[in-house]
């Protein structure tokens, strides 16, 4: 198999950036892939998560380098990149031609849509390099996601069908260094599974741009 490269971005902070990319990581490494997950972010969300894995003895199941000076293993199938926060649209459009995917996290705020769209038209993303990931989706009764999701989908932006669901149960997990697939509970349980079938969209996404490469 050919090593797939993925990676995240997002013009804004606080997104879920790195915790898509642990959780992610974790699904991926599960079904049973060498993932390596290269942080390239400055503020080192990724990093220190594995670090307190590693300091309280959970074993995350894929590794995590440094993003600009590591070395990536030459087993490693998916390399999976978290990439530094508000690149610049050059950057956005090289990054889009040069890896198999770039998921673009936005979150249901305003704001955040509004940079998402002028990030894409901005940086000219082609539709067949990107997908956009909703993340921190309020719970029901909140129709926001399924409304964010129609309102993407009507511009024909990709999006894709999984969105993460903001769940407090992620203060624990980065606090701990576990990921929610490790962790007891049913918000746990219910967030590892929505990980999990993201990790399978993905799965796709890069599959079928391989096929029509
Ligand atoms: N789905 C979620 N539900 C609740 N909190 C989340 C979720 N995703 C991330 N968070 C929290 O939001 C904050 C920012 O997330 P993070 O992944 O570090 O964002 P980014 O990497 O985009 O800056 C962190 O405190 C994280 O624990
Ligand atoms: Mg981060």
């Amino acid at each position: 198999m050919r090593r797939f490269q993925v990676a995240i971005a997002s013009s804004k902070g606080g997104v879920g950036k790195s915790a898509v990319s642990i959780h992610v990581c974790y699904a991926l490494s599960q079904k049973g892939f060498k993932v390596v997950l290269a942080d390239a972010d400055s503020n080192q969300s990724s990093t220190y998560w594995a670090e307190r894995a590693e300091k309280n003895g959970h074993d995350l199941g894929f590794t995590v380098i440094d993003g600009i000076n590591g070395d990536v293993p030459s087993d490693c199938e998916i390399l999976w990149i978290d990439t530094q926060g508000n690149p610049d649209l050059e950057e956005l459009g090289s990054l889009s031609r040069n890896m198999d995917l770039v998921i673009l996290p936005c979150g249901v705020d305003a704001g955040e849509v509004t940079a998402t769209f002028l990030s894409i038209r901005k940086a000219e993303l082609q539709s067949d390099d990107y997908k956009i990931l909703l993340t921190r989706v309020p719970p029901k009764p909140s129709r926001r996601g399924k409304m964010l999701h129609e309102q993407f989908q009507e511009a024909g932006l990709p999006v894709f069908n999984s969105s993460v669901q903001y769940r407090i149960c992620h203060v624990d997990a980065n606090e701990s260094g576990l990921t929610l697939g490790q962790m007891k509970g049913r918000a746990a349980t219910a967030g590892a599974k929505e990980y999990a079938r993201l990790a399978d969209e993905i799965l796709k996404a890069v599959e079928k741009g391989d096929e029509s490469r």
